[in-house]
């Protein structure tokens, strides 16, 4: 397995960064997400342009241009040979002091990684994931920039963590004012009469490039789609749940906080958007 390390090809063992990286230290950094399906990798320039938008938000110099930085990626996931796989794009403040001033950090450090992905075995898109609400609130735009995909997951872990302790695949978190914005690393959806629901990104959720995929989608196939905020009362009594993202794609909800959810599998057209995202990925 070949890592990109900052512009050299290395050996998964050899693939180390410094100690001083600020991206360690302090989580100073951004990173995508990236499938490949089939040797095609879905949606790249999406990803690309939200890493640069991220890198832009938090005055972080990425020190490739987008061509390159596309160039690095496609060579990545062909030195690696995987027709399908997990691309895992990282760009950090790059090693500094131990100080927090990003100007002590004069390069922007870069890896790409690419793998296979542990994903939900069919059954679960088949029936649906259990899953909760937690404490952890999610950060709305006051604070971190929902929108910035950084380095910062700590309350995404802090979610995880209330995740395992359920036994849940997936848990759902609200925001400060008790709507419901997003999972620890999916966007949600809800179906009620016909109609898919979304939160806004300024609920506090990242603009996920599934999310778009599945909106567009929905455009498509003639259901409506409303990015409205809503509570967990809505989630409750929703006929279907699903959750969206690049690992996960697009997995049913059959169970929340112990209520079940429409018939208690997978609803039609959660199955039918899972069907047609399938066929777009190739
Ligand atoms: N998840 N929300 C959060 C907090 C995320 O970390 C992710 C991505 C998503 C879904 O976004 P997208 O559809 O662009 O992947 C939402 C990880 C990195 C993943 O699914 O690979």
């Amino acid at each position: 397995q070949w890592i990109y390390l900052n512009g050299d090809f290395v050996a998964k063992e050899d693939a180390k960064i410094s100690v001083y990286d600020h991206g360690f230290l302090y989580g100073d950094g951004i990173f995508e997400g990236i499938r490949i399906y089939d040797g095609n990798i879905f949606r790249l320039k999406e990803h690309l342009d939200r890493l640069y938008d991220s890198a832009k938000s938090i005055q972080l110099d990425i020190p490739l241009t987008y061509e390159e930085m596309q160039e690095a990626v496609v060579e990545t996931v062909r030195r690696n040979e995987l027709r399908n796989g997990y691309i895992r794009l990282v760009v950090s403040r790059g090693p500094g002091d131990l100080g927090l001033d990003p100007r002590r950090c004069p390069k922007a450090f870069v890896i790409i990684i690419v793998e296979q992905l542990a994903i939900y075995p069919e059954e679960a898109y088949r029936n649906g994931l259990v899953s909760i609400s937690v404490s952890p609130r999610r950060n709305i735009p006051d604070a971190l920039n929902p929108k910035i995909k950084s380095l910062n997951y700590l309350n995404n872990i802090l979610v995880k963590l209330q995740a395992n302790l359920a036994g849940v695949g997936e848990a759902i978190m609200l925001n400060a004012q008790g709507y419901v914005a997003e999972g620890s690393s999916d966007n949600i959806f809800i179906v009620k009469k016909g109609v898919v629901y979304t939160p806004p990104c300024w609920v506090g959720a990242l603009e996920g490039i599934t999310r778009g995929a599945i909106i567009e989608l929905c455009g498509k196939l003639g259901y409506p789609l409303r990015e409205e905020p809503f509570t967990l009362h809505d989630v409750y009594t929703a006929d279907e749940v699903f959750f969206t993202g690049t690992a996960a794609e697009v997995i049913a909800v059959r169970e929340v906080d112990g209520r079940t959810i429409g018939a208690g599998k997978a609803g039609p057209i959660t199955t039918h958007l899972l069907e047609e995202f399938r066929k777009i990925v190739t």
